[in-house]
């Protein structure tokens, strides 16, 4: 499937069927958000697969009632870093070194620039960037899903604070940006008949 087809296939799923993705598919869904871009490359957030159902069904507590969190095959959770700051970068620094065999000596200048630029923002515009760098990720799954024909729901409809506490996030020093159940769609998800609506190409793309 081309990417456009893979796009108009895809929506937002309103209800999900109690069909597993396999393993293989997860791995390899996973492996392609791995691969999103983020700012300097820092990818200050982790991915959370939430397959449990005892784990879900709590955070189904803190969903406003959106049970396709627990009816879905697996729920991924997308969790920015609460602290940013020099560490962040140092272990970037460190992952960079080993990858592409240089010395830490260096990436001085490198470490340095990305430090500076971190520092240079509030703790909330630090919090902001961690959360956006997320959402790259969130639409890279969404994308790399519907080419592989795997279903998902991105929600922000969620008390993030809940999740917090349910996944133990603070203690990992994250905290949940947007989570997306994955699975298969129901047969009578009527949702999936709906025709997309969006802006037309002239209406949303500017060309100046
Ligand atoms: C950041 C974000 C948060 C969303 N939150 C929810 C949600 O909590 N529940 C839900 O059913 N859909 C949610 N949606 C789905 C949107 O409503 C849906 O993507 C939009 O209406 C376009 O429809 P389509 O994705 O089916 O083409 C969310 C989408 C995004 C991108």
């Amino acid at each position: 499937m081309n990417v456009l087809d893979a796009l108009n296939w895809r929506y937002a799923v309103r209800q999900f069927s109690d069909e597993k993705i396999t393993s293989a598919e997860l791995k390899g869904l996973l492996n392609a958000v791995r691969l999103s871009p983020s700012s300097y490359g820092l990818q200050p957030y982790k991915i959370i697969v939430v397959e449990s159902k005892a784990v879900r069904e709590k955070l189904l507590l803190h969903s406003y009632g959106q049970d396709k969190i627990a009816q879905s095959s697996h729920l991924i959770v997308f969790a920015a870093q609460t602290q940013i700051g020099d560490t962040t970068v140092d272990n970037y620094i460190d992952k960079y070194a080993k990858i592409t065999n240089k010395p830490h000596s260096e990436l001085i200048n490198f470490s340095e620039h990305m430090k500076s630029a971190l520092a240079a923002k509030t703790p909330e515009q630090r919090q902001v960037w961690a959360h956006q760098q997320a959402y790259i990720a969130l639409g890279n799954l969404l994308t790399c899903a519907a080419v592989m024909k795997i279903d998902s729901c991105p929600m922000t409809g969620i008390d993030s604070a809940g999740y917090d506490e349910v996944l133990g996030l603070d203690e990992h020093g994250l905290t949940t940006s947007v989570i997306c159940p994955i699975g298969r769609r129901h047969s009578e998800d009527m949702q999936a008949y709906s025709p997309k609506v969006r802006f037309d190409y002239d209406e949303i793309v500017m060309e100046i």
